[in-house]
């Protein structure tokens, strides 16, 4: 994992490589460095921890260049020490690389190269593409090849050495304004100004400085001048860059005021959802549109079954996206982790279609459970957040979320957007395959478009989380209940705590507590139960009932249990601790609302505890390794 940028060009060169970085720390922070050329000399500086470490650094010991690279880190080999940190160089020190991915055959590839000479100094996969390219270069010494097109033949000559996914990027002080970068697996992005040149893992880092960019397909290798930019695949053909225009305006990756982009990213919800029913509804209100889906009608007809694939978070969404599919479209559905997918031996074909949700698009376990899915030449839908992800790219269409960049580690507008996504899904699915009639779906679109405004009435109530949050705060662990669409956001909930607040948490439906965890109730447990009422459905009259009895169990064993009701509700609240309120939505939309007081409990609760909210420990945002 890891970000990685890089830049050549006229301007001030670290305040643009550690701007990058600011954008990218959300990719890692477990230490970050820099390395830039002046007058031919490399310099290089590195700090563990986060990236005011480094900058802490650089006011000590001030560096500047004309070009260079700067990495922000998620340790896989290798502690997260500074010796650890990248950029990492070659015996002469002259040659510098950043790396995001896995070199997995580097214990081979260190040995060998150690006895042919090299030293080696950190603990790290990374190293070894350094002295790889080292090694290149010697060879091609006598050539009278440019020095950067040498540098591109030694980068392409390590590529071939080294299985596993990289983005890399590097400089060499003997190549002056020049900077190599390489894709083979995780997301590269070129930035393209007047003169100048960006690299990073992610347009985010670019915004501020240009909209123009072209991203990396895997085996391309890129150099970068101030003359220009050139790509070549791995075979030395030359490629022609596919420009691209990035629609999002520098502004939406600032705090906005907020103290956390966590906060921030909540509070936009209702914004993002309108912005995805305004993209994914007709004008008239009476049809779903996914109009980035290549599938025609005959080829949805033809799909038996569906299977949604995710993690983390994104996981959560697709559990509530089956009930909705299901119920609507009539489609069976099927939900798996897509770090296990593949590993189960999964039945598909042709009529099975696999939806990967990704607030990214970028996670390694649900890119390759997309691989697996088309080996076996299942159609592969994507619902994705990230522009240019490439999620986006191995899938056959997808369907954007137009929820705006998401920083905070924990995902929380895409969440949201996620779940209003497949809600759309499975309207869309249910038309095409004649499971609603006209009105019904007139019906189910008018309620979706009722949710941003009844999302703006429960972000209203933050200050009554931020209250409750206390208890939480002093809480040795909590669970989190619910029953059918509210099962996936009690583990949701659950997820959140733990992440941001470091509270042990556990999500469970709430009619499975008897069969073991009632065990665990007792007065120093809060017990959150998610329990909304949509008065119209009799599916969620009767799990409300149900729901019920379970509070009413919890609290014959003293368990202290906070419910999440609808406004108005009687029976809850004269059993509940503590209550909050939601308005009264469709059964199959009120998920969305019960999922932000999750969201703000959470947060208030990392926030009391004076937790990292944006950062949390050991975590990274774009988990781009297995
Ligand atoms: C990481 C993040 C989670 C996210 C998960 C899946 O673990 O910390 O917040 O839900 O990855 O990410 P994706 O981008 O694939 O939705």
């Amino acid at each position: 994992m890891s970000g990685i940028i890089g830049y050549v060009g006229p301007r001030q060169i670290v305040p643009i490589l550690l701007h990058g970085l600011r954008r990218l720390e959300y990719r890692g922070y477990d230490s970050a460095g820099l390395a830039v050329v002046d007058e031919g000399r490399l310099e290089v500086r590195r700090a563990a921890g986060k990236l005011r470490q480094l900058e802490e650094l650089i006011r000590l010991q001030p560096l500047d260049g004309t070009y260079g690279i700067g990495h922000t880190r998620w340790a896989t080999h290798g502690r997260p020490t500074t010796e650890n940190a990248h950029p990492h160089c070659d015996c002469s020190g002259r040659l510098a690389v950043v790396h995001n991915g896995i070199v997995e055959n580097y214990l081979a590839l260190r040995s060998r190269l150690t006895e042919e000479g090299h030293a080696f100094r950190t603990e790290t996969d990374t190293e070894v593409i350094a002295h790889l390219i080292e090694k290149h270069l010697q060879e091609l010494a006598t050539s009278a090849l440019d020095p950067d097109v040498r540098l591109e033949k030694a980068a392409r000559a390590a590529v071939r050495d080294m299985t596993g996914v990289f983005a890399v990027a590097l400089i060499s002080a003997d190549v002056p304004e020049t900077i190599v970068a390489v894709r083979q697996g995780p997301p590269v992005v070129i930035g393209i100004g007047r003169e100048e040149y960006f690299v990073a893992s992610d347009v985010l880092a670019l915004l501020y400085y240009t909209r123009e960019v072209c991203f990396l397909e895997d085996g391309q290798i890129a150099v970068l001048m101030r003359r220009g930019v050139r790509i070549r695949d791995l075979e030395g053909n030359a490629v022609t860059p596919r420009l691209e225009r990035i629609g999002w305006e520098p502004i939406l990756v600032e705090k906005g005021g907020f103290p956390h982009f966590m906060l921030k990213e909540i509070y936009e919800q209702p914004r993002a959802l309108r912005e995805l029913l305004k993209a994914h509804t007709a004008a008239d209100g009476r049809s779903v549109r996914f109009e980035e889906i290549e599938m025609d009608k005959e080829q949805i007809r033809q799909i038996r079954t569906l299977r949604l694939v995710g993690c983390g978070g994104s996981w959560h969404a697709a559990l509530a996206g089956e009930f909705l599919i299901e119920h609507l479209a009539r489609l069976p559905t099927e939900v798996d982790y897509s770090s296990e997918f593949r590993y189960r031996d999964p039945i598909l074909d042709e009529g099975t279609l696999v939806v990967a949700l990704s607030q990214s698009g970028e996670t390694a376990d649900t890119l390759a459970a997309v691989r697996e899915a088309r080996r076996h030449r299942a159609p592969v839908l994507a619902l994705c957040n990230g522009r240019g992800a490439t999620l986006t790219r191995e899938a056959q269409g997808t369907i954007f979320l137009h929820a705006g960049p998401e920083i905070g580690v924990a995902s929380t507008k895409a969440f949201t957007a996620e779940l209003m996504a497949l809600y759309l899904l499975a309207v869309y699915l249910g038309e095409q395959r004649g499971t609603l009639a006209a009105e019904q779906r007139e019906r189910l679109l008018r309620e979706a478009w009722m949710i941003p405004e009844k999302l703006e009435r429960v972000l209203a109530k933050d200050d009554d989380v931020r209250e409750l949050a206390r208890q939480f705060a002093r809480a040795p662990a909590a669970f989190f209940l619910g029953r059918g669409l509210y099962y996936p956001i009690a583990l949701e909930g659950a997820l959140l705590l733990k992440e941001l607040a470091y509270v042990y948490a556990e999500g469970y439906p709430a009619g499975e507590m008897k069969h073991g965890p009632n065990a665990l109730i007792d007065e120093h447990l809060p017990i959150v139960v998610i329990n909304a009422r949509d008065p119209e459905s009799p599916l969620s009259q009767l799990l409300y009932e149900k729901t019920l009895a379970n509070i009413i169990e919890a609290k014959a064993r003293e368990g202290r249990v906070l419910g999440i009701v609808t406004e108005g509700d009687v029976e809850v609240r004269q059993v509940a601790d503590g209550l909050l309120e939601i308005p009264v939505a469709s059964y199959w939309l009120s998920p969305i609302l019960a999922t932000v007081p999750l969201q703000l409990l959470a947060y208030h609760t990392a926030v009391l505890k004076g937790c990292d909210v944006d950062q949390p420990r050991h975590l990274a945002k774009s988990v781009t390794v297995e």
